[in-house]
């Protein structure tokens, strides 16, 4: 039974309480949300990203072609280029499936091209059944210089793939191809955009996740084209496109960052919503737990943080605010909230790190909310302390993850009602219920209620990850799902849309009786997750909260009952399940069960070291 208080007055509800949280992982930016076709424009994919890359990674060629990194190349950001002789072709592949085309629509081409004597280059556009659009020829003379070209599509395809001939030696780089008709015409794939828009998210968390705070926090090094797999730093990501130097992406690809910086606060506001970034704290988290003592490196990353500030707020005469112009937004971006780290498993090095960016952060702009973490998850010694130092430090607001099962969000509805009205405000930055099923989205949508009526203290929440191409699936559930040509939402995206849509002003206070419970099968991923390239595990068990258990292996036996999802290969090997290759870096075990139960899903694993 519910009861009402309807004269009675609960807590305020602000109106950013909903929001997204975009991170580059399952292809959500290149292959996804920046609408770019071409795959590997730049040249650029190295060993560094995917041990499976090369330089021509997703092209093919005819004749005498070959990427090339020496003194003639483009820019010292971008090394990599290709040089053909006369007579010879490339072809680029797109993603997955290959290049996505819609019958009438307009493609932009443009390409980076040098040649001592003009060389004619002519683009098609084709699949397997034929020409997608007519030829374009455009005329390659002397220094690097950028040519362009407009396609037409004359037939629809998910298959396409793009061809550059050279009738004489040639070097080429930045090879692209991208719809015109885009995102507000901001340069994103408008249907992924469009379902974001519609959930009318407050705010958006970018641009990740463990992405932000893994790999090196040195920066790019000009002389060397040395990449050393580096962190998130937000001054790689602005300015020309053909001047930004790729990255390693902690999810297993290249990243281009074509959707950088610039992009992120201009979609933002194109969807009205508040630019809620995440920098490195000199701290890694996601497996990798190290932190860097380099104190000149430390200052300046937050030396990058006041100018990241300048970026999106300071006017156009100040040094950043003028790049922010220049790129094509003299008018400031508003940000206004700020997260330092993202799940820190060192909570003691992350504090001593936090408070200097903090310290900095509110002398020169003392308006900025500044957001600190409370560890990889809600359990155990890590997140005790996070807190305690969070609470003894002051922070104005703390950002928690956690993944779980349904039936957990159903029995953690109060989890903020004993939380300390006088400490930090919560910034719920990543949850999910393990699954995209009605009864996950269910889950979750009770849940939310408890986070409205600690709305008091809960300020802010957001949904993870948002996207995910099912061609390249590294992290499940994810909120929206597409391919190249198409997209759709699950259940869970429902439930955001209706709680975003209808955010109300005050929470009417009810109570109610009797258990929550969720019958259902229990199937799907139940959460044993990798962060290294490799890993093994030995006596896994699945129990139920009753003890029960459902299934367990010391796997001396049988595979079979064991499935996994996104990617990689995995076996057993002396009484251990092993993943035999890398392809994967985050693979989740599943015991797919098909009788009915009532259970809280506890995993236990062993994980073997050294593999
Ligand atoms: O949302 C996917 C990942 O989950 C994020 O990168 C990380 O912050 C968390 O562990």
């Amino acid at each position: 039974a519910i009861t009402v208080d309807p004269k009675a007055s609960g807590a305020k509800i602000d109106d950013t309480m909903y929001g997204v949280f975009f991170e580059d992982i399952n292809r959500a930016a290149d292959g996804g949300l920046y609408s770019e076709l071409v795959q590997n424009r730049s040249f650029e994919y190295s060993t560094d990203d995917n041990r499976s890359y090369t330089p021509l990674t997703s092209w093919a060629t005819s004749g005498t072609a070959k990427a090339v990194n020496d003194d003639g190349r483009l820019n010292a950001r971008n090394r990599t280029y290709l040089s053909l002789d006369g007579g010879s072709s490339v072809t680029n592949s797109g993603y997955n499936t290959g290049i996505s085309v819609e019958e009438g629509k307009v493609y932009n081409f443009s390409v980076w091209a040098r040649a001592e004597q003009a060389s004619a280059l002519t683009v098609t556009l084709a699949d397997s059944e034929g020409a997608l659009a007519g030829a374009r020829r455009v005329t390659a003379r002397g220094g690097w210089t950028k040519y362009t070209a407009k396609f037409t599509a004359t037939r629809t395809s998910a298959n396409g793939r793009l061809t550059v001939a050279a009738e004489g030696p040639v070097a080429l780089d930045m090879i692209s191809l991208l719809p015109r008709d885009t995102y507000k015409g901001h340069g994103l794939r408008k249907d992924l955009a469009q379902k974001i828009a519609a959930l009318d998210p407050s705010f958006v968390r970018f641009p990740g996740g463990c992405l932000v705070n893994t790999g090196s926090m040195e920066g790019y090094d000009e002389a060397s084209g040395w990449q050393r797999k580096r962190s998130y730093q937000w001054k790689d990501t602005i300015g020309p496109v053909e001047q930004r130097a790729t990255n390693a992406n902690f999810w297993g690809y290249n990243q281009s960052y074509g959707l950088g910086y610039y992009e992120y606060f201009q979609f933002s506001e194109d969807i009205g919503a508040m630019p809620l970034p995440v920098v490195p704290a000199l701290v890694t988290g996601c497996g990798q737990n190290k932190a860097t003592d380099d104190d000149a490196l430390l200052k300046r990353h937050i030396q990058d943080t006041l100018d990241l500030i300048e970026f999106a707020n300071g006017p156009v005469t100040s040094e950043w605010g003028k790049k922010r112009a220049q790129m094509g937004h003299p008018k400031p971006f508003h940000l206004t909230h700020l997260g330092v780290g993202n799940e820190e498993n060192l909570p003691n090095e992350f504090f001593a790190r936090f408070k200097q960016f903090r310290a900095a952060i509110e002398a020169k702009y003392p308006d900025i909310t500044v957001i600190s973490n409370s560890g990889p998850d809600d359990t155990g010694s890590t997140f005790d302390t996070a807190w305690k130092l969070n609470r003894e430090a002051n922070v104005d607001m703390v950002d928690e993850h956690y993944y779980n099962s349904p039936q957990w969000f159903l029995q953690n509805n109060d989890r903020y009602d004993s939380y300390d009205r006088n400490g930090p405000k919560v910034f719920l930055g990543e949850y999910a219920s393990q699954g995209n099923a009605f009864k996950n989205a269910l889950s979750e949508a009770a849940f939310m209620t408890g986070l409205e009526r600690n709305a008091d203290i809960v300020k802010l929440a957001s949904y993870a990850p948002l996207l995910a191409n099912e061609d390249y699936v590294q992290w499940r559930p994810d909120m929206i799902w597409f391919n190249n040509h198409a997209s759709w939402n699950s259940a869970n995206y429902e439930v955001q849309k209706l709680f975003m849509r209808n955010v109300g002003d005050r929470v009417v206070p009810s109570t109610a009786t009797g258990t929550p419970s969720l019958n259902g099968p229990i199937s799907g991923a139940v959460g044993l997750s990798t962060w290294a390239t490799s890993a093994a595990y030995d006596d896994v068990s699945v129990t139920g909260a009753d003890g029960a258990t459902l299934l367990s292996d010391d796997f001396s036996g049988d595979a079979s009952k064991w499935t996994h999802t996104g990617g990689g290969s995995w076996s057993i090997q002396d009484g251990q399940y092993v993943q035999t290759d890398a392809a994967a870096e985050n693979t989740m075990v599943s015991a797919g069960d098909p009788a009915w139960h009532d259970y809280d899903l506890h995993v236990k694993a062993t994980k073997k070291s050294g593999k």
